[in-house]
């Protein structure tokens, strides 16, 4: 090789790829009824989503190249589960660690069984699926549940081994986002998907999230607006006895023991915090930092059975007693539960007792039910940490049940386990 022919390798190999942002309307694409199980395509009624809609799915299908795209969780960094080359541009584009597996989404049960295990037999379409999925799959699919498979036997394995961490097992789900459900089938092509977030910060829920971290570095995001989950799916394994839910998600626990049939009834909840030396991980997304944004994150636990005198009297002992974390410092308050209705009080104090000083408080209200703040959590702490620029985002958690197990879950990361009780 010659030195210009290395020079102009190199160049191409570091210049950055033009990002383009394409718009796709959900609301114009159609599918036929069950065709998240048979595999029927959608009709998409408006061309401009359709041509964008078919331009990610030639990248899929055809290049090794990767596309961001909306799901009903979170935004995912595509590429095709079939490529090694196209695995590999995910976890170089996020910058991820490659032992942290990565989930497969395709359209349909049909396809899972084409692709995946290249098994095109007629029959009982739920073949390749062990029974003890059947029951949630047949209520949650298409949705936000993940659940993980075998690998199919050497012979017939087309699903590229890079997307395993090298697990006994692979995660699959069928997306219900119709946006992300057209792509799949459109490429016909089971595509790898991690949120769309460089590794470590908080998984987007909107395009400009993906394109504040990825610009650059992918050629396509499809712009499909909010994510309306916004956590990521739950991930459960029901080949371990007994089942356990590794990570919670857009479906609760509750969910999955009340809809999954006798099998699930003890599912128990994995949530080792820290591994010890040497451990296998279960779900090795666990071992790695994630959703931080670069603002000191820290978590307020309010007494369930405090008055609102005594959580206004709580809050003012801990933003005194925190003051390294707020003085001088710009410093956002968010609210949920408990503290929404002592909002007023806590921004007056601010006010008044940080006069005189450079300290500047933003409060605001995440939510007022568990839905409502799952969906407004990444979005929240991208925007204080990326258009306020904080320095400390004071958070108020909520009670691990329903929603919260997940929320928590998230918050518990994003402040490197930094939750105060007060
Ligand atoms: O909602 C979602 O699941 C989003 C959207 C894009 O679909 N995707 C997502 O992917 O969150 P990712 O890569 O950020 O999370 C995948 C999680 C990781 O925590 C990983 O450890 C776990 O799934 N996982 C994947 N394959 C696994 C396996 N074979 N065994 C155990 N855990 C697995
Ligand atoms: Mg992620």
């Amino acid at each position: 090789m010659t030195l210009l022919h290395k020079l102009s390798t190199f160049c191409k190999m570091s210049q950055p790829l033009r990002t383009e942002v394409l718009k796709v309307d959900a609301l114009s694409i159609v599918f036929p009824e069950n065709a998240h199980i048979d595999g029927k395509l959608p009709e998409v009624n408006d061309t401009p989503s359709r041509d964008a809609l078919l331009k990610a799915a030639h990248i899929i299908r055809d290049t090794e190249e990767t596309v961001a795209f909306p799901t009903e969780t979170v935004y995912g960094l595509g590429g095709s589960s079939l490529n090694d080359n196209s695995v590999r541009n995910i976890y170089k584009a996020k910058n991820r660690p490659s032992d942290n597996p990565l989930i497969t989404h395709v359209s349909s049960i049909d396809q899972l069984n084409r692709k995946i295990y290249n098994d095109y037999e007629d029959g009982d379409i739920l073949r390749n699926i062990p029974k003890i999925y059947h029951p949630l799959i047949e209520k949650l699919w298409p949705g936000p549940l993940t659940i993980l498979l075998p690998i199919p036997p050497e012979r017939n394995v087309s699903l590229s081994k890079l997307t395993t961490g090298d697990q006994p097992t692979f995660a699959v789900r069928i997306p219900a986002n119709s946006i992300a459900r057209a792509l799949i089938a459109l490429a016909d092509t089971p595509i790898a998907a991690p949120s769309a977030n460089a590794s470590t910060r908080p998984s987007p829920t909107l395009a400009s999230h993906v394109y504040h971290d990825l610009k650059g570095r992918i050629p396509l995001i499809i712009d499909g607006g909010a994510c309306n989950v916004g956590v990521e799916s739950t991930v459960v394994d029901g080949l371990c006895l007994p089942p356990a839910l590794l990570r919670p998600g857009g479906f609760t626990y509750e969910d999955i023991l009340h809809l999954g049939g006798e099998s699930w009834r003890n599912c128990k909840v994995e949530n080792k915090k820290t591994l010890s030396e040497g451990e296998k991980v279960r779900t090795p997304g666990m071992k790695y930092k994630h959703y931080a944004p670069s603002a000191k994150v820290i978590v307020l636990l309010p007494n369930d059975s405090d008055t609102q005198m005594q959580l206004i009297d709580k809050m003012k002992m801990f933003l005194s007693s925190h003051q390294p974390d707020i003085i001088d410092k710009k410093v956002a308050i968010m609210t949920t539960l408990k503290l929404t209705p002592i909002l007023n009080e806590i921004s007056l104090f601010a006010s008044s007792n940080y006069k005189g000083t450079k300290t500047e408080f933003l409060v605001s209200e995440l939510g007022a039910s568990g839905e409502a703040i799952q969906a407004n959590l990444f979005a929240a702490l991208r925007k204080a940490d990326e258009t306020d620029n904080v320095d400390t985002i004071i958070v108020e958690g909520i009670s691990e049940t329903s929603e919260g197990l997940a929320v928590m879950n998230r918050l518990r990361k994003a402040s490197g386990g930094n939750i105060v009780t007060i």
